[in-house]
């Protein structure tokens, strides 16, 4: 099949380089030209496990291919996905601008019947919006589907490549039967393709992904109150999540969740709601208790240090929204360190790989090290934020005669708060007790 991707972001490189593996011809179009130049290299401008070879091997197959021309790359296509970004606006609603400036480029390079596929998480009734919006610019037939994107940073291909499900939202019968076949190589053991209308598939996505930013909420205010109760919330999390009802994903404590999706999607639904005047309790509550998870985070370094960080020196571990990406968009580590930095701290950061997308947002207001012993030589505080494996089991003994205060802030209750408390240092998880002196 030919296929066009409109945006080579994380969902739109993958998803095009995915689908070129199974034999379709991919032509994948960003506005980014350095992007495309970057990529007709053979560079992926991100960092994504597994990624490279997979769109290294299909260009140089001839399967591949990387442009900034929508027209030409949309000509004679089947099917067309749009993977472009929907960011937040200031009220917390979706912006809209980029999935209808590239409906609107596809629009007008249509030469046949065409199924353009909403790859983009979009608020319910986009698909519409689409559909008006590609229909004021061409006379070719086209339908309108989604096919919202479930993959995570960090493990997409796998996610991709082996879906759990795909959810595919379309009134016509012959886009569905193209979608079926492009999908059917990917679903061999079973047949995980759920079809039902726009609407539903669009909210299908905000769903599940409020669901998941919910556990994660629901935990963490659970781990603020068995700290002040002295029970231990990883047993707690242990004792519910072998519930076959209730799963044991997505229920770790920690200092927050972050990324280019929970906040903003969940913002994006929280809109829905208040412009349907449905309240969304729920989903307001999640969003509250994040952002006050993340404060509390920050102000519980800062209250054991005596409430100011004039010279003080902190050293934050892990700064990317999650291990294994680069990707720092709406990361809790830059909360925390805006919070420590506010309270006069200064901030050694450390991260195996977001360390340059940092450096470009920050600029030098904080020191970026390559090596997680060097952000703590003189620290006054060690602060984990995110659980990269390498960052797992720190040699504590080490770390103890490199610190100027043996203070450890455990932001994703990973370490061995035993081991940390043996080697000299006070060790605070979240919502786990202290060993005792
Ligand atoms: N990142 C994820 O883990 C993930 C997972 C599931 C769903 N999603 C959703 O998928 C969508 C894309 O997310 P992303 O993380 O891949 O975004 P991204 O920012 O990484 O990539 C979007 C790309 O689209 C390009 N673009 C914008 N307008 C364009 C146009 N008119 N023509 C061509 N290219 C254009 C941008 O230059 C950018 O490179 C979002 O709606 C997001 O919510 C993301």
């Amino acid at each position: 099949m030919k296929i066009a991707v409109i945006g080579s972001g994380y969902v739109g490189l993958v998803a095009g380089a995915g689908f070129s593996d199974f034999g379709n011809h991919v032509t994948c179009v960003d506005i980014d030209p350095s992007r495309i130049e970057r990529l007709r290299r053979g560079e992926i401008p991100f960092h994504e496990p597994g990624l490279s070879d997979l769109v290294q091997r299909n260009a140089r197959q001839g399967r591949l291919a990387f442009t900034t021309d929508t027209a030409e790359a949309v000509r004679d296509t089947e099917v067309v996905f749009l993977a472009v970004g929907t960011p937040s606006l200031p009220d917390g609603s979706a912006d809209l601008r980029y999935v209808l400036d590239a409906a609107r480029q596809v629009g007008r390079g249509l030469t046949g019947y065409t199924v353009i596929v909403n790859k983009s998480t979009v608020p319910v009734g986009t698909g519409d919006l689409v559909k008006k919006t590609v229909a004021e610019v061409t006379t070719q037939p086209f339908t309108v589907a989604s096919n919202p994107e479930f993959l995570k940073e960090g493990d997409a291909i796998n996610d991709f490549l082996k879906p759990a499900r795909v959810i595919l939202g379309a009134d016509d019968p012959q886009a569905i039967d193209i979608l079926r076949r492009l999908y059917s190589g990917f679903l061999r053991t079973s047949d995980r393709i759920q079809v039902m209308d726009l609407r539903s598939a669009e909210l299908t996505k905000y769903a599940a992904n409020a669901m998941l930013a919910t556990r994660i909420s629901f935990m963490n205010e659970l781990a603020a109150l068995a700290d002040k109760l002295g029970a231990d919330i990883e047993k707690v999390r242990k004792g519910v999540g072998s519930d076959p009802r209730i799963g044991n994903k997505f229920l770790f404590p920690g200092v927050g969740f972050g990324g280019s999706c929970f906040p903003k999607d969940l913002r994006a639904l929280r809109d829905m709601g208040r412009a349907n005047d449905i309240r969304l309790g729920i989903i307001e509550s999640t969003v509250d208790a994040n952002e006050r998870s993340k404060r509390a985070f920050g102000a519980r370094v800062i209250e054991r240090l005596g409430g100011s960080l004039a010279d003080k020196r902190i050293a934050v571990w892990g700064l990317a929204f999650k291990p294994e990406t680069d990707d720092i968009r709406e990361a809790p580590a830059l909360d925390v360190i805006a919070q420590l930095r506010a309270a006069g701290a200064s901030v050694a950061g450390y991260d195996p790989i977001a360390g340059d997308n940092v450096r470009a947002l920050l600029g030098d207001a904080i020191a970026l090290v390559d090596d997680p012993y060097a952000a703590a030589e003189g620290a006054d505080a060690i602060v984990l934020i995110t659980e990269w494996h390498q960052l797992r089991q720190p040699d504590f003994v080490r770390l103890r005669k490199l610190v100027r205060t043996p203070l450890l802030f455990d932001g994703r209750n990973v370490w061995d708060p035993v081991a940390a408390h043996r080697a000299g240092f006070e060790y605070h998880g979240i919502g786990r007790p202290r060993p005792e002196p």
